[in-house]
């Protein structure tokens, strides 16, 4: 509902339109954000003149809505046009400019560690969250007889790496199976139930892919500490999602993907490695001896496009802009949006927590009797949105017995958008699908991946 400060607000930003916008988005949301920095992030949430201002930081195909940022998200403008830029500059002399660029990049790898709380002498960039994590995976030494416990949930890549150093190492992998939603007491007590003396390395999700259920972290950190146990910490989702500190996480390991919550260049990772396990793992790439306790080892991958990890530098700022605390609270609110518009259907099973402080912009939803493959189809061929079916698997893919959509939506993601999703879900809970249209389709079922 607008009220009288809204509206002498819209005053304000009306003039504004009238003189083009600086080409600097970062400037414009800071901006925004210096004018609602004394009000409650959960206020702000609920501000559409904000976030307006957000949304037009994007150059994105607006005749699709796009409700699977879990997968990939797009990369505002600002950050956008910097790859190019770099790329641009790259270009004119690789041997000279990739080589400056790379040595520029110490500013992102400090800075990085200076919002997201760790030692620069801690953090690595990486490819992606599955670089990281397989660097932390395969690096370890292990021996015939070592266990690893993860979970059924955990990331197919993830339960991949382990399964194939079972072939290899003939280590023991115990995966744990949890109901979802489920408390994080629940996740801690199946954790500790499953460590054997033999256990080396517990292995889960920060929120999982699938349902975004959250795992008590510094808790499973604590347990596995006490008892000689490394913890590997797969972060893909929750970075830049909501806050935290990663050192108060207190694991040995973290991966994420920075083209994920971050919004960086597609082909952006971080990992994490506490400093006294960075000597015993074992890089992807080899390096000499005396650089075996030295971060870096773990970004040796030979030439690649600097630009990429430089443009990392807009996308921290670009996050700064907005701050992590509003962005969360955002993320929650649309996701309560269209939760609660039709949680309370008999059909309709939301299969995540929607308590404060346990989901923010990844929840799944199902409609009993209804194939979430054809529903996602659905919504791509009625509505075009682009939403995500999720299925179980069988080893050594992911396991469990719910499915559903995974909705993931975004900064710039509009109130029309996620309401015309639950409008949709309603729709098909009351009257179930409608036969699919002849000769016509969107992307195909089960279009994209998790
Ligand atoms: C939980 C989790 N871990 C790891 C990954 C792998 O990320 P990437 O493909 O960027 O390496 C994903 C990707 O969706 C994920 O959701």
């Amino acid at each position: 509902m607008w009220n009288r400060r809204d509206f002498l607000r819209m005053g304000a930003l009306g003039s504004s339109t009238l003189i083009p916008k600086a080409f600097n988005s970062i400037e414009q949301v800071a901006a925004a954000s210096a004018g609602v920095a004394d009000r409650a992030p959960d206020e702000v949430a609920q501000d559409e003149f904000y976030w307006r201002e957000i949304q037009e930081a994007f150059t994105l195909d607006r005749t699709l809505t796009n409700l699977n940022n879990g997968n990939t998200c797009p990369s505002p403008r600002v950050v956008h046009e910097a790859v190019k830029r770099y790329m641009d500059m790259a270009n004119m002399l690789p041997v000279q400019y990739n080589g400056m660029i790379g040595r520029n990049v110490s500013t992102v790898r400090r800075r990085m560690a200076a919002e997201f709380g760790c030692d620069v002498s801690e953090l690595a960039l990486t490819r992606n969250a599955s670089e990281s994590m397989q660097i932390a995976q395969n690096g370890i030494d292990m021996k015939p007889g070592d266990e690893v416990v993860t979970t059924e949930q955990d990331y197919p890549r993830m339960l991949t790496t382990w399964d194939q150093r079972m072939r290899r190492d003939k280590i023991k992998v115990t995966r744990i199976q949890f109901p979802v939603p489920t408390t994080q007491d629940d996740l801690y007590q199946r954790f500790e139930k499953a460590i054997t003396p033999q256990t080396k390395v517990l292995h889960f999700c920060h929120i999982t892919n699938l349902t975004g259920q959250l795992f008590p972290v510094q808790r499973l950190a604590r347990l596995a500490r006490s008892r000689g146990i490394l913890t590997m910490v797969d972060g893909a989702h929750a970075l830049a999602h909501f806050p935290f500190k990663l050192r108060d996480l207190e694991c040995d390991y973290y991966g994420v993907s920075l083209h994920k919550w971050l919004l960086a260049p597609i082909g952006n990772g971080l990992l994490y490695v506490r400093k006294e396990n960075i000597a015993k793992t074992w890089p992807l790439q080899a390096v000499p001896d005396r650089q075996a306790n030295d971060i870096s080892k773990f970004e040796q991958i030979g030439t690649h496009p600097e630009a990429l990890r430089a443009a990392v530098a807009e996308a921290l700022a670009f996050h700064q802009a907005i701050g992590i605390e509003r962005k969360a609270a955002r993320l929650r609110y649309l996701t309560l949006r269209w939760a609660n518009a039709i949680k309370s259907h008999p059909k309709v099973k939301i299969l995540s927590n929607l308590d404060a402080g346990q989901t923010w912009g990844v929840a799944m939803v199902g409609i009993e009797g209804v194939d979430p493959r054809a529903l996602s189809q659905h919504m791509m061929d009625r509505y075009r949105i682009v939403v995500n079916a999720v299925v179980g698997g069988t080893p050594p893919q992911q396991v469990f017995d719910y499915s559903g959509l995974r909705v993931t939506p975004n900064v710039y993601t509009t109130l029309e958008e996620v309401d015309t999703f639950a409008q949709a879900m309603l729709d098909v809970a009351k009257n179930g699908l409608p036969p699919a249209p002849a000769g016509r389709g969107g992307g195909g079922r089960g279009r994209g991946g998790v």
